[in-house]
């Protein structure tokens, strides 16, 4: 068990990018990905793996980044939400939905929801309501009500790919 101080490496994969780097062994990956990559997208509100708004996609699956140390994301493939499209100024389909459906106010809890959602979405079709705030529950959103959620989720769910 190496001391929460320790120095250690990571060598992981970020939206394509590989990142060879050393870290305090106790750094989160949600402070490694916010304060050594710079990708801010990825929010922290709880820090104890309630909210969502820290999830980013590793190796394809949904994960809260502050419950998870960089150094687990060794060889790991991480997505964040700044990795969901080639250019910063497309939206993927469900970020487009999102826009239209007005299921976004302050935005705090945005990329925890489009990470979630866009995991979910490669695992399969999304299309009904019920099953909608399922994918949903998992994420908390203190300004929206969800409404415009499930609409959006529900616009693309159907469909597979390039979400
Ligand atoms: S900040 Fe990670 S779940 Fe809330
Ligand atoms: S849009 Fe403000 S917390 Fe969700």
């Amino acid at each position: 068990m190496p001391d929460q101080d320790e120095p250690v490496w990571v060598d992981t994969t970020v939206n394509g990018v590989r990142h060879e780097e050393v870290v305090d062994a106790r750094t989160t990956l949600a402070d490694f990905l916010r304060g050594r990559l710079r990708l801010t997208g990825t929010h922290v509100g709880c820090e104890h793996g309630v909210c969502g708004a820290c999830t980013v996609i590793v190796d394809g699956a949904a994960v809260r980044s502050c419950l998870m140390l960089a150094v687990q994301a060794d060889g790991a493939v991480v997505e964040t939400v700044e990795g969901l499209t080639d250019d910063p100024g497309d939206l993927t389909p469900l970020q487009d939905a999102f826009s239209r459906h007005h299921a976004v106010q302050c935005g705090f809890c945005t990329s925890g929801f489009l990470m979630s959602t866009t995991a979910a979405l490669r695992e399969g079709p999304v299309t009904d309501e019920a099953q909608a705030r399922d994918v949903l529950s998992g994420n908390i959103c203190r300004c929206t009500g969800y409404t415009g959620m499930v609409a959006a989720l529900l616009e693309v769910g159907g469909t597979r790919d390039d979400h």
